[in-house]
């Protein structure tokens, strides 16, 4: 198990050295939320995360792309690389005082009160995609680093809408579609394809897209969303169970927070308990509730993930072996770079990295062996 977490994080450290010397050479996995507006994409991922940062609301709210990083540290005392945190059994249950600390890629400073990252994201969305519902495909970048996540990189989009509001294009439905697909067609993204369990699950706009990029539904979650306000006298077990419409990793139950609990200010941490009574004490979803809610999609979340790098893990190698023989015969090309100023930095640059492939290599070559056994 602690072997499946320092895969993740090797992987994470990799994107990170891919990003600082502007390259994109492997193409990584990446959880990616797809539905309609308002269906509760953003509140899953916050609470996959198990943190309120992330703004929520009715109409359309998120209107850029969020790729968040989220990346374990050990805690105080822990050992590295045997962290409880990468069991991942729960959601993070942080606890006071926070270590966790997030940081954008368009800032240069760390944050650690999470009401201030979502006001971040909220000034950074206006300040690219307008005052007025606007739209934009560039992304804001985040990441949370902390000894209560678990290491997952998580895409929130805007959500799928049909007719223009405020400043939006007349082709904003078209807009929205082919950004959603700009990620989704990745053929290594998993799909978290979100529907609100109060609408008819065969006119679902992120089922349909989600099959049109995975046809035999092999990388798509579906997530059933609003549970608790379906209509009364009628449930979502024909769903939750794939009978209405399979899905090789199945489609997962969640209760999120209502607006009304969000007004409120409603905790996390209730939320999810209230979330786990709901499951238990109702009639129909009583015998299933050990694969509903929040913290079993987070599981099933990681389990995915974890199956995901291992059947990439050859393919990384070779091209990292590539790489490295490149950087190699560019390093040989500067020959002794020790007085050259400015070159010097740039192959000190090629140096690390070869060597941080090495380990890499290395790395892989170990635990592909324990993973075979
Ligand atoms: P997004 O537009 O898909 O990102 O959706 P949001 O996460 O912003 O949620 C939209 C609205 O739906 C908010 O007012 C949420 O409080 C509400 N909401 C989301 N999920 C649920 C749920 O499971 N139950 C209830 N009652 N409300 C929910
Ligand atoms: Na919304
Ligand atoms: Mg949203």
């Amino acid at each position: 198990m602690a072997m499946n977490g320092d895969l993740i994080a090797l992987v994470n450290k990799l994107q990170d050295t891919f990003n600082t010397i502007g390259g994109d050479a492997v193409d990584l996995p990446q959880i990616v939320v797809v539905g309609s507006q308002s269906s509760g994409k953003s509140s899953v991922l916050e609470t996959i995360v198990g943190r309120d940062f992330l703004p929520r609301g009715s109409g359309i709210v998120t209107r850029r792309p969020l790729i968040l990083q989220l990346i374990h540290t050990p805690a105080k005392g822990e050992a590295l690389g045997m962290t409880g945190g990468y069991q991942m059994q729960d959601l993070p249950t942080p606890s006071p005082p926070y270590t966790e600390y997030a940081e954008f890629l368009h800032l240069n400073r760390r944050f650690t009160d999470f009401d201030e990252i979502r006001r971040e994201i909220e000034a950074e969305t206006f300040r690219v995609a307008g005052q007025n519902k606007g739209v934009s495909k560039l992304p804001i970048n985040l990441k949370i680093y902390g000894p209560g996540v678990l290491s997952l990189t998580l895409v929130d989009l805007p959500g799928l809408t049909k007719v223009p509001v405020g400043d939006q294009p007349t082709d904003i439905e078209r807009q929205i579609k082919n950004l959603i697909l700009d990620y989704i067609s990745k053929p290594n993204a998993v799909i978290l394809a979100v529907s609100p369990a109060n609408q008819d699950i065969a006119n679902s706009d992120s089922l349909k897209l989600a099959r049109s990029v995975d046809p035999r539904g092999l990388r798509t979650i579906g997530v059933l969303t609003k549970l608790d306000l379906m209509d009364a006298g009628t449930n979502a077990l024909d769903i939750l169970t794939g009978r209405t419409y399979p899905l090789k990793l199945g489609f997962i139950g969640v209760v999120n927070r209502s607006q009304q609990d969000i007004n409120a200010g409603l905790p996390m941490e209730e939320a999810l308990r209230k979330e786990e009574e709901f499951f238990r004490n109702h009639p129909a979803y009583r015998n299933l509730a050990h694969r509903c809610g929040t913290k079993y999609l987070a599981k099933s979340l990681n389990h995915v993930l974890m199956n995901h790098i291992r059947d990439k893990l050859p393919d990384m190698k070779a091209r990292l072996n590539t790489l490295m023989g490149q950087t190699q015969q560019e390093l040989n090309s500067f020959g002794d770079a020790t007085f050259l100023g400015e070159q010097h930095r740039g192959s000190l640059v090629l140096k690390l990295m070869t060597e941080f492939a090495r380990d890499f290599v290395a790395s892989i070559d170990g635990t592909s062996m324990e993973l075979s056994t």
